[in-house]
């Protein structure tokens, strides 16, 4: 990685003027076909067509080979793969490194199209997977098999936010040559670098924070030395490859990400602050504050956080979190996060998501993205919204 400094990085990663040719963001460049004009050139770009050279539109154009590495000097490790949402990235990510007979750890806070990939696909191809306890820590040594090919983590956990030992898993994982990989779109790839904590292949949803403003679908897999060259490889023989007018949305993105997660980080703290002290709450799952999970490794790991985290409520019913939910000005229901608006989701039960461990709440979780709102309008929303579930309550 680069000696520069963060802000300095957002700002400059990708930019060079191979790839700009002078114009200040690198332009979209769209193509299938490249031509060349004579049989040196194209035996040029067929040598070098794994490494930012043009040779084919699916193997990318000056547009992807820019967003790659500013990915790579934002995020470390040697080469990025670029995918067409962070589905694709996961599932292409583990499908590069595992082959019939292999066995995967999983952890049990998993995104749920993730935990869907390896119920539903990965186990057709007889690749078998056990799920773990997020917080499992040295526990994962007794769930390694003499087939264990892959550690899969996800730290902060979806909707629970547990946060992981990452350093931990991975020096144990390594003792057995097993793959560690991570989900770290929480942190955009900025406020925890997988590389300097264990992690051979980083894979994040670009749709989150990167591009920022919920308008574009986009996945991305940065892997060390060792493991780039398969996973670039077997990513291109699966076919994978993205549009340029995305990938020119998710540069852009990266310029402003430095301040946007900074303000997200300063207006969840204060919402989170404000819930934190509500009777209905009974407690915070932020990855900064001490309720959460794994706060310790938060605080040891990470540079920062964003806008989304959960709460857990004491009490309610599905009529009075309808009325909460249903009358929100500033807050909207989506599947979705990391763009500048806010988001708001209920879980009843979080039983049906998890299989290795059984988390007992008081009452059912709300899941909230922070936007970049004024945080005074945001609480106002939810005092509202707290006004009309202990109505319905109260009845
Ligand atoms: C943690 C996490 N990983 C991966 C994804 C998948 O990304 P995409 O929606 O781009 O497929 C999501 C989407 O919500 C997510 O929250």
């Amino acid at each position: 990685m680069s000696s520069k400094k963060l802000n300095t990085k957002f700002v400059t990663a990708g930019r060079s003027k191979k790839w700009t040719q002078g114009l200040v963001n690198t332009p979209v460049s769209r193509a299938s076909t490249i031509v060349f004009d004579t049989v040196e050139e194209k035996t040029h770009a067929t040598k070098h067509r794994g490494d930012k050279t043009l040779f084919y539109g699916r193997r990318g154009t000056n547009t992807s080979f820019s967003f790659q590495e500013a990915m790579v000097e934002l995020e470390g490790g040697a080469g990025c793969a670029l995918y067409p949402c962070g589905t694709a990235a996961i599932s292409n990510a583990i499908l590069s490194f595992v082959e019939q007979g292999d066995h995967i750890l999983m952890v049990d806070g998993t995104y749920e199209p993730t935990r869907d990939f390896c119920d539903k696909i990965l186990k057709k191809l007889g690749v078998e997977t056990t799920y773990y306890d997020p917080m499992i820590g040295e526990g994962i040594r007794d769930l390694i098999q003499p087939n264990t090919k892959l550690l899969f983590l996800e730290s902060p956990c979806s909707i629970t936010m547990e946060v992981q030992d990452v350093p931990t898993l991975a020096a144990i994982a390594h003792e057995h040559d097993i793959i560690v990989m991570l989900d770290n779109t929480w942190s955009a790839g900025v406020n925890f670098s997988p590389f300097d904590h264990g992690v051979d292949i980083s894979v994040q949803a670009a749709t989150k924070y990167i591009v920022g403003h919920s308008d574009v679908m986009l996945g991305t897999a940065v892997a060390t030395e060792a493991l780039w060259p398969q996973l670039r490889e077997q990513s291109y023989l699966m076919g994978q490859c993205t549009s340029p007018d995305d990938i020119y949305l998710a540069s852009r993105g990266l310029r402003t990400l430095g301040v946007r997660l900074k303000q997200h980080e300063e207006n969840s703290i204060k919402v989170a602050k404000w819930l934190a002290l509500r009777p209905e709450v009974d407690h915070v799952r932020h990855p900064a504050f001490p309720t959460c999970p794994g706060h310790e490794f938060y605080k040891r790991d990470f540079k920062g956080c964003n806008g989304l985290f959960s709460v857990v409520l004491n009490r309610g019913n599905t009529e009075a979190l309808t009325a909460l939910l249903d009358g929100m000005t500033h807050f909207s229901m989506g599947y979705s996060w990391g763009g500048f608006e806010s988001l708001i989701l209920a879980n009843e039960s979080i039983a049906n998501l998890r299989t290795a461990t059984s988390p007992d709440f008081a009452g059912p979780l709300i899941r909230l993205h922070i936007g970049l709102e004024d945080t005074d309008d945001l609480i106002a929303d939810l005092e509202a919204g707290f006004e009309r579930f202990n109505k319905v309550l109260s009845q």
